[in-house]
């Protein structure tokens, strides 16, 4: 599966730390049907920071881990000697001992680990607090059962479930719901932040390097819930200057009679009635824009790869594919399909 590979192949530059794989594994969203299916595949660990955000959490989370196993080795050896030891006949400077060891291991040494981490929990919560500052780069994402709307107000740019950023600058992350709630979360960058209905909440990523890091929605919101998968494609920043003003552009107009055809069939059926091609008369805004559609790595939010088996898969019959999302099958001929695969299909 060439998008996973690839996938792979860019991250694997920049695994620094390995942690403990099981507790990965425990942490991670059950997403294993998305490697069955062949969607996005689950590889992103809240343990393998790859910005400042992600970073100060998963140092907290080490610091707790450590803590907790320190504690956890004195308790066991305290019982050890306590079950193993040679009972010392009962009498008043024995109880008095004991009663030293409580106080000192049940309340000193407690209240110091707390203390502690209480220190360090505040310090975190100062380190992800983004300045006042704006960042240069805002992105407002919607949040559909069961895609994601990315828009870039300052560039009128719209497209789905794909957000660039500019590697090693902060960008905020408009968090705003459509209908339900949803949760953002981007293990290698952030921690997550809900998409509340009325109200907008803002999260600032960065990521160090150019890559691409896997997004999943971790609030419940139905029953793909699963399958609302996403991807940061972090850039040089003169990439990302480049992406976005190709993303700006309207559609082309086809020339080829094949393509042609595929415009007329997409602009005479159904899909005007929920989708937007920028430089047609399409502009719905209920579904994903398709206005570079072949630009995209995934077809419905992660759940298949965007190759043109599957676009037709997803188009004939989409419930198939993700049952319960809101994309009704549309009745096609042969002909007309292969048309619109065309012409979506040169939407790059
Ligand atoms: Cu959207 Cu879970």
């Amino acid at each position: 599966m060439p998008l996973s590979n690839g996938a792979s192949r860019r991250r694997s530059s920049h695994h620094g730390r390995t942690g403990p794989r099981g507790v990965v594994l425990a942490l991670a969203v059950p997403a294993v049907g998305l490697a069955l299916t062949g969607g996005v595949p689950w590889q992103s660990s809240a343990l393998d920071p790859q910005g400042p955000a992600a970073r100060a959490i998963a140092d907290l989370w080490w610091l707790l881990f450590w803590l907790g196993t320190a504690v956890f080795v004195v308790v066991m050896a305290v019982l050890a000697y306590a079950v193993l030891r040679r009972r010392a006949p009962d009498g008043v400077a024995g109880r008095a001992n004991g009663n030293g060891f409580v106080l000192s291991g049940g309340l000193v040494m407690p209240a110091a680990i707390l203390l502690v981490v209480f220190g360090f929990t505040l310090w975190t919560i100062a380190r992800l607090a983004p300045s006042a500052a704006g960042a240069e780069v805002t992105v407002e994402v919607i949040g559909h059962q069961y895609w994601w709307e990315v828009r870039y107000p300052d560039h009128d740019v719209v497209t789905a479930n794909e957000i660039h950023i500019p590697a090693g600058e902060p960008v905020d992350i408009r968090l705003v719901a459509g209908d339900v709630i949803h949760s953002f979360w981007v293990p290698e960058l952030h921690g997550k932040m809900d998409l509340i209905p009325g109200q907008e909440n803002v999260l600032r990523i960065e990521a160090d390097a150019p890559g691409e890091y896997q997004g999943q929605c971790a609030e419940f919101c139905g029953v793909q819930h699963a399958f609302m998968v996403f991807l940061v494609i972090a850039q040089p920043p003169d990439e990302f200057a480049a992406w976005l003003t190709h993303q700006a552009q309207p559609a082309a107009q086809p020339a080829d009679p094949l393509i042609q055809r595929g415009q007329q069939v997409y602009l005479s059926g159904a899909c005007v009635y929920c989708h937007a091609i920028a430089g047609t008369s399409s502009n719905s805004p209920f579904g994903p824009g398709l206005t570079h559609i072949a630009s995209r790595r995934t077809l419905a939010a992660g759940t298949v790869e965007n190759n043109p088996g599957n676009l037709a898969g997803w188009i004939v019959d989409p419930q198939n594919i993700k049952p319960g999302n809101q994309m009704p099958g549309v009745n096609l001929s042969s002909e007309d399909l292969q048309a619109l695969l065309a012409y979506l299909n040169s939407l790059e």
